[in-house]
C-alpha cells in the first residue's frame, strides 16, 4: 500500500479557503482546479520517460517525453471539478467517465454511467474524486476499472478520511493513494470532518 499526503504551504492555503463555508461556487471551482493541477506534480512522479532529442538555438539537448499513455477517470459529478485542470497539464491524456452516487441513507455506491476509452487497460489510469469518505465509491470504481483490465491505477482525492483510506488499502493494496489532506474522521452521516461539505453541491451550486 502507498499513501501520499501532499504537504505544501500553497496547497494548504488554497485548501483552507476551499473548506471555508463562505466560499462561493465560482471560487470553489477555481480553487479545486488549482489544487488538482498542483497535485499532478506528485501523482505523476513515477511515470516513465523516454529520451527525445531537440535542437535548441545553441546546441543539441537530450531531453525526455512522458512515455505512459494516461487516462483520467473523474467520478461524476464532483470528479469533473478536477479533470479539466489536470487535462491542461497533461493535454495528451484521455478521459473516461464513471457516474456514481452515494445513497444518502445506506452510503452504498450506485453506478449510473460508464464511458471509458478503448484500450484503457494499456494506460496509466488516475481516478479522480475530491472526497474519499467511506471509500465505497472509489473502491467500487477501482473494482470496475480492474474488470476492464486496468492494472496501473492511482486514486487521487483532495480530502480523505482515515476510514476511506483503510477501505482502499484493504480492497486495493496495489493502488497508490494521493491526498491533499487526511482529515480526522467521518461523522454519523458519513461526511468527512472537518472536510468541506458536499463537494458536488458546492461545485455545481445544487444545494
Ligand atoms: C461524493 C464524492 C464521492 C463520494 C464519497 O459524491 O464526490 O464520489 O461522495 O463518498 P464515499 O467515499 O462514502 O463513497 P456523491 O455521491 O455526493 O455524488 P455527486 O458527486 O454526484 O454529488
Ligand atoms: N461526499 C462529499 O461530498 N463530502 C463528504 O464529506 C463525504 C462524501
Amino acid at each position: 500500500m502507498s499513501l501520499t499526503v501532499l504537504q505544501h504551504p500553497v496547497i494548504l492555503e488554497k485548501l483552507t479557503v476551499l473548506r471555508d463555508k463562505n466560499t462561493d461556487s465560482s471560487r470553489f471551482r477555481t480553487l479545486l482546479g488549482e489544487i488538482s493541477a498542483l497535485m499532478v506534480y506528485e501523482m505523476t512522479r513515477a511515470m516513465h520517460v523516454v529520451e527525445t532529442v531537440v535542437e535548441t538555438p545553441v546546441g543539441t539537448h537530450r531531453g525526455a517525453v512522458c512515455a505512459d499513455p494516461v487516462t483520467l477517470v473523474p467520478i461524476l459529478r464532483a470528479g469533473l471539478g478536477m479533470s479539466d485542470a489536470i487535462l491542461r497539464i497533461l493535454p495528451r491524456a484521455r478521459v473516461g467517465h464513471i457516474g456514481c452516487y452515494r445513497d444518502h441513507d445506506t452510503l452504498e455506491p450506485h453506478f449510473y454511467y460508464d464511458k471509458l476509452p478503448t484500450n484503457v487497460a494499456d494506460s496509466a489510469v488516475f481516478v479522480l474524486d475530491p472526497m474519499l469518505a467511506t471509500g465505497g465509491s472509489a473502491s467500487a470504481t477501482l473494482t470496475r476499472l480492474k474488470e476492464h483490465g486496468c492494472t496501473q491505477l492511482r486514486l487521487v482525492c483532495l480530502v480523505g478520511a482515515p476510514e476511506g483510506v483503510k477501505v482502499i488499502e484493504d480492497a486495493h493494496p496495489d493502488v497508490p493513494i494521493f491526498l491533499a489532506a487526511l482529515d480526522e474522521r467521518l461523522n454519523e452521516l458519513g461526511y468527512i470532518v472537518p472536510g468541506l461539505g458536499d463537494a458536488g453541491d458546492r461545485i455545481f451550486g445544487t444545494h
